[in-house]
């Protein structure tokens, strides 16, 4: 059976932390539910009981929305994977396209950052994606399998199986435009390729998220398709009640599939 993710990641943004909690403690089970909220939010998110209880039963995690690639030192600013791990998180986003545009996050600083956090026991979701006009020019599959053949660079097999990817094109970020299901899932089956290819079977056990204008409507149709495991969120995991139907959603398919 898959294990399905959903995933939210509110980048700057903070709904009231105790009203969401309450709310999503009321999300069905069978689902890994994951919540990347601003670094400041993560200690007092991670501390609910609602989080605990379901952080035990793995169905709820926090994570944080980036890390440094250093450990510790004078780099004004940077929060490091332990620090991070010591707040209660248990996830980590890498190489968001927001971080790699406007932050200048290269290929080489997102598997130094993958590294960083699997040292200090943060799992990596780590996002790849391609630009509008890299879209247009066909090259899509390309420059997704080389951004997550870079982020994986030197890893082992065992460091592998603790990875989630996600494929969010750029142009779908935001905008309110989610890529096809069936563009999704040559994309999605792309990156698991790529993984494939350097790292073997493992690859098949990853999970790949989809990513970008995901929201109740379009949901269903994404996650039905075969190489994508899960969704990571923006703009629709702000609100409780959208974000909480995504999660029925993912687990009404992940019991179909098994059934
Ligand atoms: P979106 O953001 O759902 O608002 O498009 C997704 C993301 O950037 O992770």
């Amino acid at each position: 059976m898959r294990q399905l993710i959903i995933a939210g990641n509110w980048k700057l943004n903070a709904p009231e932390i105790k009203d969401y909690v309450s709310k999503l403690s009321a999300a069905p089970d069978g689902v890994r539910i994951v919540i990347f909220p601003p670094f400041t939010y993560i200690s007092e998110m991670a501390r609910y009981p609602e989080v605990i209880e379901r952080q035990n039963k793995m169905k709820i995690e926090v994570g944080a929305q980036d890390v440094s690639e250093r450990d510790s030192g004078a780099y004004t600013g940077e929060v490091s994977a332990a620090m991070l791990r010591a707040a209660g998180a248990g996830y980590a986003l890498i190489g968001h396209s927001e971080r790699r545009r406007y932050h200048g996050e290269t290929d080489g600083a997102v598997q130094r950052k993958v590294k960083r956090a699997l040292d200090a026991g943060l799992r990596p979701m780590i996002c790849v994606g391609e630009t509008e006009s890299e879209r247009a020019g066909g090259e899509t599959l390309r420059v997704i399998s080389a951004q997550i053949t870079a982020a994986l660079d030197g890893l082992s097999p065992e460091e592998i199986s603790l990875v989630a990817a996600a494929y969010e094109p750029v142009w779908a970020i935001g905008t309110g435009v989610s890529a096809s299901p069936i563009d999704a899932q040559n994309a999605c089956r792309a990156v698991r390729g790529a993984i494939g290819a350097r790292f073997g079977a493992v690859s098949a056990e990853l999970p790949v998220l989809y990513g970008g204008s995901m929201n109740s409507a379009n949901a269903a149709e994404l996650l039905a398709q075969l190489d994508i495991d899960g969704g990571l969120i923006g703009s629709a995991s702000l609100d409780a009640p959208q974000f909480c139907e995504i999660i029925k959603i993912a687990a009404e398919l992940a019991a179909s599939e098994e059934s």
